[in-house]
């Protein structure tokens, strides 16, 4: 079998075509501000590349930037002006944070309906209870990628390959709540060569470059791979050797250009759906 490729890439360009049209239509101009704390240089290409794709859709974003020596309470009070600001629809801190400052703290700080990353406290929670409200962007954007693609989940078995809070929790649930049977593997599962050919839906989110391999796909699983890693050489790869899995597999998604640019495109889906709920426009 030779896989499909999944191109995100165009997906994300249709999905930055469907929110750019709905904010065109909308009686106010959304809000989004990120904050980068501190010069991680993949952060910083990170925040641009969200702060020009948000400004192409419509949307008023600005960057705070943050040097990196900032205290916690300095960054608290930064959240809390942008809690308060009307003109603010989403709010994104960047992470990693320098060490000085607890991730958790400033995520539970942001206002749960400005929470457009989707790690509040509260919103995990409603995610979990099966009433998503704002979800994080990577997971949501792979969900839309499986539909766009024509996957039918309804019933399936899936693994997600790593337990972040960022991606791998998230993923579990939303798949979860679309009626898939779901294991989450990690770092201390036993064979998870075997735990991955068990699934017809494999979705690959621990960070390790080319860690899942040919022989660990069953033959016509849906393989989405989140992972981006770059090599010493230079190269980007995902957390699948993509080659070796494709055939095997009957979908795959390539890096770059798979789950990467749908990460941004849901960040600005969810920035509209927050500024939506807040001044109470319906939703479109
Ligand atoms: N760092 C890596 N991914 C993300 C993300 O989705 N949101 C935020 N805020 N920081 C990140």
């Amino acid at each position: 079998m030779t896989a499909t490729l999944i191109d995100g890439k165009a997906v994300a360009l249709r999905l930055r075509a469907t929110v750019a049209s709905r904010v065109a239509a909308l009686p106010f101009q959304p809000g989004l501000a990120v904050v980068l704390v501190g010069d991680d240089p993949a952060s910083a290409v990170y925040v641009r590349n969200k702060d020009r794709a948000a400004a192409k859709a419509g949307i008023a974003a600005r960057t705070l930037h943050l040097p990196a020596d900032t205290s916690e309470a300095t960054l608290l009070a930064t959240v809390a002006a942008l809690n308060a600001d009307p003109s603010v629809d989403g709010i994104l801190v960047q992470l990693p944070l320098p060490p000085q400052i607890r991730a958790q703290s400033v995520i539970a700080a942001i206002d749960p309906a400005k929470d457009v990353d989707g790690f509040h406290p509260v919103n995990v929670g409603h995610l979990h209870d099966g009433r998503p409200t704002l979800v994080p962007c990577t997971p949501l954007g792979v969900m839309h990628l499986l539909a766009e693609a024509g996957v039918s989940l309804r019933g399936t078995r899936a693994l997600v390959l790593g337990r972040s809070a960022i991606v791998g929790k998230p993923m579990a649930a939303l798949l979860t709540n679309a009626d898939v049977t779901v294991t989450v593997a990690h770092s201390r599962t036993r064979d998870l060569a075997a735990e991955c050919r068990r699934a017809e839906v494999l979705i690959a989110a621990v960070g390790r470059p080319e860690m899942v391999r040919g022989d660990w796909v069953a033959d016509g699983a849906v393989v989405i791979d989140v992972g981006i890693n770059r090599l010493a050489d230079g190269r980007l790869v995902g957390d699948c050797a993509t080659a070796e899995c494709a055939a095997h597999a009957a979908a795959i998604t390539p890096v770059p250009g798979g789950v990467g640019p749908m990460t941004i495109a849901c960040l600005l889906d969810n920035t509209v759906r927050a500024a939506v709920a807040r001044r109470g426009q319906p939703a479109g």
